[in-house]
């Protein structure tokens, strides 16, 4: 078995589906504590059934006072990802307030707020990284009927790269990875609400990757392991795509 994180504990949001729950087995899986959170209880039970490292919560990312509470009484964390995130289709006309505040509530704040709780426990112990849940679909790539998620995830990248020049000289590091599309169930779900042909409506997804398929979430976990190691002791404030080569 791989140690490449043997000795760190992990908090992960959105752990219970996607990119979330791979990177959460993968960072188990090279040795790492892992407290795995998302909303969806059901899910959590399942992924702490398949890996003894993996400890389970209930948090509500757009709870702050539910990410203070858990970081109080489960930190310091050497790593944490924010992995949470929501995209509303459409384009700036299509966009309300509610929809707007929404994207921001959970992809924004949400992250705001777990870096704001997990840092005092990083800087007093002098190490720690966090990785930040961005995506192709921003200031990478203008992408049509994502306006609030684009926005939103332009705006972690500038979260980012805030936190790793406050911190730099202090042991915390801070990284925003960037996929392209990657096949989890929450597109599965965007599929499906499209109506009409699912297999066209996956072709089309296909269709505008250079490599003739979708990401898997595995890939990106790998990723985050990467950053999440002392392999990547020195790299802070930079902006990973892993797309399959989409915005080249
Ligand atoms: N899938 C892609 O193609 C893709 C591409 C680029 C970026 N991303 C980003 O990767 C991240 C994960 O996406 P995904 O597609 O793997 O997973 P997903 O969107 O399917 O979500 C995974 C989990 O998020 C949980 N969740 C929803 N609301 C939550 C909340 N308020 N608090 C905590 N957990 C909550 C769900 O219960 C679910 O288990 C997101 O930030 C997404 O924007 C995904």
């Amino acid at each position: 078995m791989s140690e490449r994180l043997s000795g760190k504990k992990a908090l992960i949001t959105a752990a219970g589906a996607g990119i979330g729950r791979a990177t959460a087995l993968a960072f188990a899986h090279a040795g790492a504590q892992v407290l795995a959170t998302d909303i969806d209880e059901g899910a959590l039970a399942s992924l702490a059934a398949e890996h003894s490292a993996i400890a389970t919560q209930r948090l509500d990312v757009t709870r702050a006072d539910e990410t203070a509470a858990l970081v109080k009484a489960a930190g310091p964390f050497d790593v944490l990802f924010n992995c949470a995130g929501y995209v509303h289709a459409g384009t700036i006309l299509d966009t309300d307030d509610a929809s707007w505040q929404r994207s921001f509530s959970i992809n924004v704040d949400g992250m705001f707020h777990l870096c704001k709780a997990v840092l005092p426990g990083m800087l007093e112990r002098g190490k720690g990284s966090i990785i930040n849940m961005s995506s192709v679909a921003s200031s990478i790539k203008g992408v049509p009927n994502r306006f609030a998620y684009s926005v939103t995830k332009a705006a972690v990248i500038g979260l980012t790269r805030s936190i790793a020049a406050d911190y730099v000289a202090r042991g915390v590091r801070c990284n925003a990875i960037c996929p392209g599309t990657v096949k989890t169930p929450s597109l599965g779900e965007r599929v499906r609400a499209l109506g009409g042909d699912e297999t066209a409506h996956w072709q089309s997804f296909i269709a505008r990757q250079p490599m003739g398929r979708l990401g898997e979430p595995a890939e990106i976990a790998a990723l985050a392991l990467y950053l999440a190691s002392d392999e990547s002791a020195f790299t802070t404030g930079t902006t990973h795509v892993v797309d399959g080569g989409w915005s080249n």
